[in-house]
C-alpha cells in the first residue's frame, strides 16, 4: 500500500525530520533529487481557489524531473460527475502520485482509501499539512537550522477552528514545538485535535495551549502566524467572522509583545487591514515570502519521502 500525506500527523516525528532534511537539501540544490525522473506525471487537482499551491506543486514536480498535469475540479466534478473511487481508479492508472485540494477531508481519505499511488493533501477544509512543512523549514531557515525547532514558541491567532490552526497544532508539537492557538469562542479547535496534538506532544517535548487569550498566546513567542478570517468554503460568513474575529489582528501591538526577534508568518492570501496589519505584513519580522517559496521545497520533499517509501 501506497504512503499518503493526508494530516500532519501521517509523518511521525522521525519522519517529519527526513522531510525536512530533503526540504533543506531541496533549498540548496533545487535538482539534488530526481524521483518522478521519465517524466512521470503527477495530477494536481483542485476544487478550491489556488495560487501558490498550483506553482510551487507545478514547478516542483518538474524540478523532480516530472510532468505535472493539472485538472480543473470545475471541470471534473469529483464526487457529482463521477464518484471520489472512480476519478481516483482512472488517475492511479496513469499518474505517480495525485495532489488534491478539496473540501471535506471525508473525500481525500476515500480517495487515499482506494489510490494505489501516493495521496497529498493540498488543503481541505479541516488541515493543510504541506504548508505547515513550508513553515517548519521558514522557522529553522531564521533560527539557525532544523535542530532550532524543537522548544520554540509559536502562536497561531485568529481563528483558531479552521484548517491552519488544525496543522499548526499536530505538525508543531510534532517537530517539538511549543503552540499557541488564540482565537475566540466558536473559533477554537476540534477536541480531538486538541487531544491527538497533546498525545503527540507528550513524546516529543512540545506542548499545546489553547485560549481566548491573544496577549497571553502571543506574549515571548518566537513565531507568530496570522491566516484569514474567511477561509474558502466560508464566504457565506463573512460578516460574522469579520465581527467575531475583530479582537484578534496582528498588529504592531500585538507583534511586539512576542520576542523582540519573532518572526510572523502567513499562509496567504493575507487581507491587510483585517488578520493582520500592512505594518506588520510588510515590516521587518514579516517571513512571509520565504515562507511562501519554502512550499516548492517542502512539497518536493514530501513527494520524493512519499515515492521512496512504496
Ligand atoms: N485557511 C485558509 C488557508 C488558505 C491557504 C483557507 O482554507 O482558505
Amino acid at each position: 500500500m501506497p504512503r499518503h500525506f493526508l494530516r500532519d500527523d501521517d509523518l511521525a516525528p522521525a519522519e517529519q525530520r527526513e522531510v525536512l532534511e530533503l526540504a533543506w537539501a531541496f533549498r540548496e540544490d533545487r535538482f539534488v533529487r530526481t524521483p518522478l525522473s521519465g517524466p512521470r506525471a503527477v495530477a494536481l487537482l483542485f476544487d478550491k481557489p489556488t495560487l501558490r499551491t498550483q506553482v510551487s506543486f507545478s514547478v516542483g514536480v518538474a524540478e523532480l524531473g516530472g510532468f505535472p498535469t493539472l485538472v480543473d475540479g470545475r471541470l471534473a466534478q469529483v464526487g457529482v460527475r463521477e464518484s471520489v473511487a472512480d476519478v481516483t481508479r482512472v488517475l492511479d492508472r496513469q499518474v505517480a502520485a495525485v495532489v488534491w485540494r478539496t473540501f471535506g477531508q471525508d473525500r481525500i481519505e476515500e480517495m487515499a482509501g482506494v489510490s494505489r499511488v501516493p495521496v497529498v493533501n493540498a488543503l481541505t477544509d479541516d488541515f493543510h499539512p504541506c504548508q505547515i512543512l513550508a513553515d517548519l523549514l521558514t522557522v529553522a531557515q531564521h533560527r539557525g537550522g532544523l535542530d532550532a525547532l524543537p522548544g520554540q514558541r509559536l502562536a497561531y491567532v485568529g481563528d483558531a477552528g479552521n484548517n491552519m490552526a488544525a496543522s499548526y497544532l499536530l505538525g508543531g508539537v510534532t517537530a517539538g514545538m511549543h503552540v499557541a492557538v488564540a482565537g475566540p469562542e466558536g473559533y477554537l479547535p476540534p477536541a480531538d485535535i486538541v487531544a491527538r496534538a497533546e498525545e503527540i506532544a507528550a513524546t516529543t517535548g512540545g506542548s499545546v495551549t489553547v485560549t481566548t487569550d491573544v496577549r497571553a498566546a502571543v506574549t515571548g513567542a518566537d513565531v507568530v502566524a496570522a491566516d484569514t478570517w474567511v477561509s474558502m468554503g466560508d464566504e457565506d460568513e463573512a460578516t460574522e467572522r469579520l465581527a467575531a474575529l475583530a479582537g484578534y489582528q496582528v498588529d504592531g501591538a500585538l507583534l511586539a509583545v512576542a520576542k523582540d526577534d519573532a518572526i510572523l508568518l502567513h499562509c496567504l492570501p493575507a487581507y491587510r487591514g483585517k488578520e493582520v496589519t500592512a505594518e506588520v505584513i510588510d515590516g521587518p519580522q514579516s517571513v512571509v515570502w520565504d515562507e511562501a517559496e519554502n512550499r516548492l521545497h517542502a512539497q518536493k520533499a514530501v513527494l520524493t519521502f512519499l515515492l521512496e517509501q512504496r
